[in-house]
């Protein structure tokens, strides 16, 4: 039988069945599997497998993130949502007291994000390009405090500041999963990573965690970073 334990992250649990151990997140929505995940009852409550292989953020974590932003309570803008794997566990963490603007712009993808914002009353989805952010701004109300990015597309660093330009004040964090293939195919991978990397610190952004995905995705860098002075 499985037991589960908290992570040192809230609102993220270990969950051990056996030899084995799993990222997990308790469920908002018990009795419900979102991409297939499996699901463990542990008393009144039900945590759903987080797999490092399925979502970037579980793998940052595997890979020894020792910040994590996203807590229950957090309002998080989400750029390139897709389906809602990822954006269904950041919604078991940030809870009801927590929002989620899920930012996808593939119909297919939006459609089943906006499924999954039905039964989670905590997922706003927009549907448009991240690239824009004045165009989604007047749907996205008070102050956000956690940007995550993952949208596969070259300037992902330039991207994301315009969103915290956008949305965000000192002190908001940035998440961001470079993923180095979408953004130049022939260049060594450090070098790609590099000058993402650069840009977003000549914006005066602090860069708080720099980590390797590897071996659990491949050619991707996660970074955490911080606003320290005024973007605009
Ligand atoms: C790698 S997938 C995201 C996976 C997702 N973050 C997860 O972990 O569940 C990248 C997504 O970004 C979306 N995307 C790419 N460029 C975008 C843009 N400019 N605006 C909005 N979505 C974008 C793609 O359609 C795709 O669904």
């Amino acid at each position: 039988m499985a037991t589960v334990n908290p992570h040192k992250f809230t609102g993220v649990y270990t969950s051990i069945d056996g030899e084995y151990s799993s990222l997990s997140t308790k469920s908002l929505v018990p009795g419900t599997s979102v991409y297939g995940e499996k699901l463990v009852k542990v008393g009144q409550d039900e945590y759903r497998i987080w797999s490092p292989r399925r979502s970037k953020l579980a793998a940052a974590i595997r890979k020894g993130l020792t910040e994590m932003p996203i807590q229950p309570g957090s309002k998080v803008l989400y750029l390139g949502a897709a389906s809602g794997t990822t954006v269904s566990h950041c919604s078991d963490i940030v809870g009801q007291n927590g929002v989620i603007y899920a930012v996808e712009f593939a119909p297919r993808s939006a459609r089943d994000l906006v499924q999954l914002a039905a039964a989670r009353t905590n997922i706003i989805p927009i549907i448009e390009d991240a690239r824009h952010p004045t165009r989604y701004a007047p749907l996205v109300s008070g102050t956000i405090e956690v940007i995550y990015q993952d949208v596969a597309q070259p300037n992902q660093a330039g991207i994301l500041i315009e969103n915290l330009k956008t949305f965000c004040s000192f002190g908001a964090w940035g998440m961001l999963a470079i993923k180095a293939r979408s953004i130049d195919s022939t260049t060594s991978l450090n070098e790609v990573y590099n000058k993402e990397i650069s840009e977003l610190a000549n914006r005066g952004l602090e860069i708080v965690e720099n980590i390797d995905l590897e071996p659990l995705e491949k050619d991707h860098r996660f970074i955490v970073c911080r606003v320290t002075e005024d973007m605009t």
